[in-house]
């Protein structure tokens, strides 16, 4: 009795250390003084790499970067988008090289074949620019208090994602969706799950000035990077162009803060950055993958049997979810129920307001990819299904099974009655199973430019 007792009370200090200790952490984490005029640089220089990510060649290319037109409206003092200035000059520039890219093009083989083309993608940023997005990715600096970075809701050990129905922003509060994957976002033309941002760049001003996510505004953000030693020597790098001084008569690996004038960091470059570092990430190279280019034995029999179902026109799944990429980048309203006690929610019917169809994308989200889908639990634009059987039987139950009495959906023709047997639900499952291909997760810095830490806190704590 008396031993049962200790136990139990072990237990209990243990649990209450626990929790105090992480209260702690979490809140000196939120109570670190706001200065970005960091320290570390003390404890060594930050160098951005210069070598591409895996799967990419470097290559010549003599046309600036593929920056997307900007809202200019969220640069303070605003000179214009970083391409419209820089003119056309000879640079190393990293390319994705990609079995998928010598195969024809999707038509004349059949949807749901496997040796199809890939859609057009953004690639061709510099090796630095691709690593300066890294750290800023993983940098709590760039949240309004310090205490979230980009990684905090889309982390790389969770398929960059979170595990949360809907993510935590900066307020401590749940935010309106989930947390999409950000693996082949480099071959995306629309993002968020009601499709409202068309470029990674203008996607990132979402994240980044919401009050419920980072919470931060234009001023303030380029306010801490331009008070950060590091950063600015991270920028002249990464955008050489805009360092005053002639870059021939400067060695840019050897600048000295104040041996010469740094740049002042723009916005745009802030954006052009994160969405390097984001293309980067590349997944094709699952055991799918090589069956897909002719190695059988990739697949065991039921993940191929379940493949098949998968691609079927019973199941239908591929001609939404298309292989390659397990999306055809296109939005549908397929009826999937919000968590008890949410409000319904319109999704793409919101983005496309000013337009005379919009009524049609009442409830229509963006076709998700799922690449790396076992990684990213709970599915669908809330988090409502813990796993993915229940997903799959989501489907299963029929064509609108799950719209509110009083909302009449234009539910998308592709959704069906497809009456599948438990097994064959189960053996989609497995398939899914085999979309996981994790070999090019980037390195989460050791430690970022601002020497904050709030990432990894908000890790430990969940
Ligand atoms: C508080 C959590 C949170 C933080 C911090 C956050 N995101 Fe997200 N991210 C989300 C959620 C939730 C969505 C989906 C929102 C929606 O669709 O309405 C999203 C969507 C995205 C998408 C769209 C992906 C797609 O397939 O449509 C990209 C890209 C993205 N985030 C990148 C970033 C970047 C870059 C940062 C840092 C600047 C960042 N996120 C910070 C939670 C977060
Ligand atoms: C008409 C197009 C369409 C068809 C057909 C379709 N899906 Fe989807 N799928 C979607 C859309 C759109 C979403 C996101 C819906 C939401 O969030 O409310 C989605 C979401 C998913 C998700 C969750 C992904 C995530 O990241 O949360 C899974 C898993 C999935 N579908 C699997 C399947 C399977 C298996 C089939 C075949 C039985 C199928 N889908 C058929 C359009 C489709």
């Amino acid at each position: 009795m008396l031993k049962a007792m200790s136990k139990v009370m072990f237990k209990l200090i243990f649990k209450f250390a626990a929790i105090f200790t992480c209260l702690f952490i979490f809140k000196s984490s939120f109570a670190v003084e706001f200065d970005s005029s960091e320290s570390s640089l003390e404890k060594g220089e930050f160098q951005l790499s210069t070598r591409c990510p895996p799967s990419f060649e470097l290559v010549m290319s003599d046309s600036t970067i593929s920056d997307s037109p900007l809202p200019k409206s969220t640069e303070p003092k605003s000179t214009g988008p970083e391409s419209s200035q820089s003119q056309a000059k000879q640079q190393s520039v990293c390319r994705l090289v990609n079995q998928y890219q010598f195969y024809n093009s999707v038509q004349g083989r059949g949807v749901g074949g496997t040796q199809t083309s890939l859609p057009k993608h953004r690639d061709g940023f510099t090796p630095e620019q691709i690593d300066l997005g890294r750290y800023l990715f993983f940098d709590p600096l760039l949240s309004k208090d310090g205490s979230i970075s980009c990684a905090s809701c889309h982390q790389p050990d969770k398929g960059f994602s979170d595990d949360l129905d809907r993510s935590i922003g900066i307020t401590g509060n749940k935010v309106a969706r989930s947390s999409p994957t950000l693996w082949n976002v480099a071959f995306l033309d629309k993002f968020f799950w009601d499709a409202r941002a068309t470029t990674l760049e203008q996607q990132a001003l979402g994240p980044l000035f919401d009050a419920e996510e980072m919470g931060n505004t234009p001023e303030q953000l380029l306010k801490s990077l331009n008070n950060n030693k590091s950063y600015l020597k991270l920028f002249s790098q990464a955008f050489p162009h805009s360092v005053t001084t002639k870059p021939s008569t400067v060695k840019l690996a050897t600048i000295k803060p104040g041996t010469i004038k740094l740049a002042t960091i723009k916005l745009s470059q802030v954006y052009t950055a994160l969405t390097a570092f984001q293309t980067s990430l590349i997944s094709l190279n699952s055991r799918y993958d090589r069956y897909a280019h002719g190695y059988k034995q990739a697949l065991t029999k039921r993940e191929i049997a379940g493949l098949n179902v998968f691609r079927s026109f019973v199941a239908r799944c591929a001609e939404c979810h298309q292989p390659p990429l397990f999306t055809n980048n296109q939005i549908a309203v397929i009826g999937t129920p919000e968590p008890e006690g949410r409000v319904f929610d319109m999704g793409a019917e919101k983005t496309y307001a000013n337009n005379k169809n919009a009524a049609k994308l009442r409830g229509g989200f963006k076709v998700p990819t799922l690449r790396n889908i076992v990684k990213t639990a709970p599915y669908m634009h809330s988090g409502r299904y813990d796993n993915l059987l229940d997903t799959v039987k989501f489907y299963n139950d029929g064509r609108g099974n799950s719209v509110p009495e009083n909302e009449k959906l234009l539910l998308h023709w592709h959704i069906s009655e497809p009456d599948l047997t438990d097994d064959e639900m189960a053996s989609i499952v497995d398939f899914l199973g085999a979309l996981t291909d994790e070999s090019l997760t980037p390195k989460v810095p050791e430690r970022v430019p601002s020497g904050l830490n709030g990432t990894r806190l908000r890790v430990i704590c969940k």
